[in-house]
């Protein structure tokens, strides 16, 4: 079993003088470490040479973790080959899109269709399963490390053949790729297999739907090798679960896709600790961490004490703010907490990247921190294995983002955003969300929000359409429905199957905040003023430019209250039967004066609301505070506290005050599981958890950038 609530991070005592194991051990164990990632990136040290292995240095390890009763989640340790690799076997190096063939002396230069790197890689990992196949230590298999991170696709002779192949079992003839892929437009008709090949650079736009496609085969060849190394561990190791870690919406693997074939899903995330907005990012990818995993606990397998190395400027977190957000992710439903790394290296590429065991040593605010968050996380372990119970849901899907970026035009706004931005207003309103794929089942929640589906199916749009007539509200928000579930425009008006359930057809798109390409302005590559002169540009001069503001008040239509401002974007709606219109805007054009930019109508149980442009954070919290309130959804507390994010998991409460001041909570009942004392100002940890306390009513202070937890 693997350890819950588990502690540790990727150990890496392949970097360091054999006698450091002793010594790291025995900090583990001070910090409550029971878990830790074992040979990420030791390929080259495991197998020196083809066919000489070395693991004497692995059994040792791996005899004293668990003497000490530390688990380990051993890598397969594919995820960076061995110079030897790339050096006999230039075939597994990828080749970029210029057709340049990446070079080893950095990390995961492999190229995903190979099957030279796919053959050695399962060399490896036979070889390891094999011999750590009865060790007691091994709780977990992690395989590869963060498909696709750096080399996502190669435009190779190998890949080449792979991709047609992956069209041929997707398409069965080439007329069908023809169709699907519009190829009579620019000459692109294709008139047999053989001409297919990868996307590499070209002269100028390539075929959106190509482009797709090829993004899904880039993830396949991925969850192939992903696969690969399963089925070999699945067979020499029954029982080990296996893991690959996400890096959150990553854009280059489909996670839903994936998550299927993963037993513990896991995720790494590095939110910049310079950004306000931080903690966002850290619920966002647990709730879709969350939601990989149908509901089941995760494990944050890599985040960092403190400042990563990789930003141009890398901020330190802030005293607290590694445990505050650690407990965050338990929160939303990790059952582990693991950093990169154990102990920060003295040499190579990412020496300057924060560690368990700092540069500095244990007299250090990290060491302090690392060893108060052990302590923190066994006082909460009670959560393990809990549920979040969430009434709202988030649609978000890969392909049709996908679909989205491919496309050239109509306006550049990125989904995933877009969904964050969603996601933010749900976040800073204390109601907890799950993440859906369109073709889940929608049955269970109250509230189901698409905040921009590009490509839409129509029977999605069919189950949307079921989900409210029962009871749901369904919030749908603008580029929704642009394409068909082929890729191709939806013609009759965008929303295409929704409409009627919307009561809405979207005629047209209009960017806003538009204004003329420096190119497109004369010499001199800015427009000299605001006005044109009237005298000596007698036409331009009565010339309006009508969207130039990207930025446009909303206004309610009906009194209702609900306001911000939309941002860069509109639409002009068509409102057909039964729909009302809420929100107006005048697009700061003269061409769509007070134009209807929210909407709402009932449908059967429930209500679909449409928003036909991106609200800013008060269009949005306007729009979902009106929503909630039909849908009865109240938040986690009864009375919001600034600063506060209120999580429950199962019967546990979670107060995580992201605030740099004091805040009371009041009227909570429970028993205090854990109290975090006030971050300690000179480097020390002050106070310890105050566990026991029970609460009837009562309120409880959470310390600034800290937490409380409750057994409620
Ligand atoms: C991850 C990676 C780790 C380490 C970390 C640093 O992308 O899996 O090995 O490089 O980033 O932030």
């Amino acid at each position: 079993m693997i350890p819950a609530i588990a502690y540790g991070g990727d150990y890496n005592p392949e970097q360091w003088p054999s006698a450091k194991v002793d010594e790291d051990i025995a900090l583990m164990r001070e910090a409550g470490v029971n878990l830790v990632t074992v040979g990420v990136f030791s390929w080259a040290v495991l197998q020196p040479q083809p066919g000489v292995f070395d693991f004497g240095w692995l059994d040792i390890v791996m005899d004293k973790l668990h003497a000490a009763g530390i688990a380990v989640d051993l890598a397969t340790a594919t995820a960076s080959p061995p110079p030897w690799l790339g050096h006999l076997h230039p075939d597994t190096l990828p080749v970029n899109r210029d057709g340049v063939r990446l070079g080893y002396g950095s990390r995961q230069q492999f190229n995903p269709s190979s099957a030279t790197y796919l053959r050695e890689a399962l060399v490896m990992v036979r070889a390891l399963a094999e011999r750590y196949a009865k060790h007691p230590a091994l709780k977990m298999w992690h395989i590869n490390n963060e498909y696709g991170c750096h080399v996502h696709e190669s435009f190779d002779a190998e890949s080449a053949e792979a991709f047609r192949q992956w069209l041929k079992d997707r398409y069965t003839t080439v007329e069908e790729v023809n169709r699907v892929w519009g190829t009579r437009f620019w000459s692109q008709q294709y008139s047999d297999w053989a001409e297919f090949v990868p996307p590499a650079a070209m002269p100028t736009l390539a075929n959106p739907n190509m482009m797709t496609d090829w993004n899904r085969f880039c993830s396949d060849a991925l969850l192939a090798c992903y696969k690969a190394e399963k089925a070999v561990l699945d067979e020499l190791t029954p029982g080990i679960p296996t893991t690959t870690n996400f890096m959150g919406a990553f854009a280059w693997v489909d996670g839903w896709k994936w998550a299927a074939d993963i037993d513990i899903i896991s995720n790494d995330s590095y939110p910049d600790p310079s950004d306000p907005r931080a903690a966002r990012e850290f619920a966002f990818e647990s709730d879709l961490m969350r939601s990989l995993g149908g509901g089941k606990p995760f494990i944050q397998l890599e985040q960092t004490t403190s400042a990563v190395q990789w930003r141009a400027r890398n901020a330190v977190k802030r005293p607290g703010q590694y445990k505050l957000w650690s407990l965050q992710a338990v929160a939303r439903g990790a059952d582990g907490i693991c950093q990169f790394q154990w102990r920060q290296s003295a040499s190579g590429a990412e020496t300057f990247h924060s560690g368990m065991v700092p540069h500095a040593g244990k007299a250090s605010r990290t060491w302090a921190e690392v060893v108060e968050l052990g302590s923190a996380l066994s006082s909460v372990s009670a959560v393990a294995g809990g549920r979040v119970e969430a009434q709202a849901a988030i649609v978000w899907d890969w392909e049709s983002a996908w679909a989205q970026r491919n496309a050239i035009g109509p306006v550049e706004i990125e989904p995933l955003t877009i969904a964050k931005s969603w996601h933010a207003t749900f976040f800073e309103s204390g109601i907890a969300t799950d993440f859906l794929h369109p073709d889940h089942d929608l049955g269970k929640y109250k509230l189901i929000v698409v905040p921009s589906l590009f490509q839409l199916s129509e029977t999605f749009a069919a189950a949307l359409a079921q989900a409210a007539e029962q009871g749901a509200h369904v919030v749908v928000g603008a580029l929704t429905g642009a394409l068909n579930a082929d890729g191709h425009a939806q013609l009759g008006g965008y929303l295409g199957p929704l409409a009627p359930l919307l009561g809405v057809r979207v005629v047209d798109y209009a960017p806003i905040g538009v204004t003329p390409q420096p190119t497109e302005i004369e010499a001199g590559g800015a427009l000299d003023g605001p006005d044109l002169d009237a005298v000596y540009e007698p036409i331009s001069s009565l010339v309006k430019t009508p969207a130039t503001r990207a930025s446009v008040p909303l206004v309610a239509a009906d009194g209702s209250g609900l306001g911000g401002n939309a941002i860069g974007w509109v639409e002009e709606l068509e409102i057909l039967d039964g729909a009302g219109v809420l929100v107006k805007a005048t697009f700061d054009s003269l061409d769509l004066p007070g134009a209807p930019a929210v909407t709402r109508r009932p449908h059967g149980q429930g209500v679909a609301w449409y928003v036909g442009t991106n609200p800013d954070a008060r269009g949005r919290g306007d729009i979902i505070t009106a929503v909630l309130a039909e849908a009865g959804i109240t938040a986690v507390l009864p009375v919001q506290v600034p600063g506060v994010e209120a999580v429950q998991r199962g019967s546990v409460l979670f107060l995580l005050n992201h605030g740099d001041v004091d805040a009371v909570v009041p009227q909570l009942s429970g028993t205090i599981l854990y109290h975090g004392a006030p971050p300690a100002p000179a480097g020390q940890v002050t106070g310890q958890p105050a566990g026991g306390a029970v609460l009837s009513g009562g309120s409880v202070t959470v310390a600034a950038r800290n937490a409380v937890v409750l057994q409620l």
